[in-house]
């Protein structure tokens, strides 16, 4: 009996609860997007990206293309972690080949002009996709939800655009401590409604992808990354202990020690710069997740399989999830994510 459930869990969701599973389960952050010629040609329908990502229709197909073409061991919701602060009041559009405008926030007038609560009647769409999805996907499959951690989101908020070190986010956070406070404690609750409401319309797991947590000295660390993630992360296990959550905090290096005791999370997600031989000294009860470089995927040849190789020999006698150290780039060639699934699976389960 015991057997059989065991053997009927996608490798996906044995690898989070703890079990090593060899070859280890497959998926690439943003599977889904630009280096698709299938995405490129739904995405030219869509008027903008916002109007894509809340368009059941498009965010369904989009979340099946990778899986259809590499057969990858889960699926990710197609959405933004952006859709949080829009739901929140705030202005949130994108530029084509500028990437996001929202109104900055540089002020408490700022901050009062946003919603107290999170207007979920907005990110129906969003919840109408996964159920959907929970239809269409391979039975076998399973689907991951997320959301952006509160720093990262608000790094957005306040520069009201990408930065290359979220200086404008940081210089608030130091001259406005409570007000930096009082977002972060906003984006927390939001965060948790609506992770819960993803869990409820049916997501197998849940990844919080704190992207810019790297440009944090060590108190700041503390305050904006761990924390925020740790309550979010109590706040919906309180209400669904079971469900598997993937902390992402991209740029953490050693500080990944201190994410894992302070939040409940199941599985850490490694960025690139992470050596897989480090990562592999931490205790084997911590999960981990990645770590492949984007740009060795671009490169493809012996640069490819030479990273592979290792960090499949780092992570082989532990849970691990194989996935890049960030995002794939729109330049990604398929033939050599084709490669990559090749090689991460021709060795024999053990
Ligand atoms: O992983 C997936 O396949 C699911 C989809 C997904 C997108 N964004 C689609 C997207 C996910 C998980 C995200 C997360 C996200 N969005 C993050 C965190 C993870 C990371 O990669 O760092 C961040 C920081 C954002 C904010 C964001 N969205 C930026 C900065 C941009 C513009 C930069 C860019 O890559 O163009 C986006 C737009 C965006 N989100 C696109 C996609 C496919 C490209 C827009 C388009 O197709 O026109």
């Amino acid at each position: 009996m015991v057997e059989e459930t065991r053997s009927t869990k996608p490798k996906f969701l044995r690898a989070l609860s703890g079990e090593p599973v060899w070859p280890p389960p497959l998926w690439l952050m943003r599977q889904a997007g630009r280096y698709l010629p299938e995405y490129r040609a739904i995405r030219s329908q869509a008027a903008s990206f916002l109007d894509f990502c809340y368009d059941p229709k498009s965010t369904v197909e989009a979340t099946l293309q990778p899986i259809r073409r590499f057969g990858f061991d889960a699926a990710i919701l197609f959405s933004d972690i952006l859709v949080i602060p829009d739901a929140l009041g705030q202005h949130v559009s994108f530029e084509s080949g500028e990437g996001p405008r929202l109104t900055p926030i540089s002020d408490e007038a700022g901050v009062t002009r946003l919603r107290e609560t999170i207007n979920l009647d907005r990110l129906y769409p969003v919840f109408e996709t996964v159920s959907r999805l929970k239809q269409d996907l391979p039975k076998d499959t399973p689907l991951i939800g997320f959301c952006g951690a509160p720093w990262t989101v608000a790094s957005y908020m306040i520069a009201g655009r990408g930065t290359p070190d979220q200086a404008p986010a940081r210089l608030f956070a130091y001259r406005h401590p409570a007000l930096f406070q009082r977002i972060i404690d906003r984006l927390v609750v939001a965060s948790i409604d609506y992770l819960k409401r993803q869990i409820e319309a049916g997501v197998d797991a849940i990844q919080i992808f704190d992207t810019w947590a790297g440009v944090l000295p060590t108190g700041e660390f503390d305050r904006w990354c761990v924390s925020p993630i740790a309550a979010i992360v109590a706040g919906v296990k309180a209400r669904y202990p079971a469900i598997p959550i993937i902390v992402f905090a991209r740029g953490a290096g050693p500080r990944l020690l201190e994410l894992k005791d302070a939040t409940d999370a199941d599985a850490l997600g490694i960025d690139t710069s992470v050596d897989p031989d480090w990562a592999a000294t931490l205790p084997k009860t911590t999960v981990l997740q990645g770590n492949l470089d984007p740009l060795a995927l671009i490169a493809g040849g012996e640069a490819l399989e030479e990273a592979v190789t290792r960090i499949l020999a780092a992570f082989r006698h532990r849970p691990h999830i194989f996935n890049l150290g960030h995002g794939i780039l729109p330049e990604t060639p398929i033939a050599h994510v084709e490669r990559l699934v090749e090689l991460v699976r021709r060795d024999q389960p053990f």
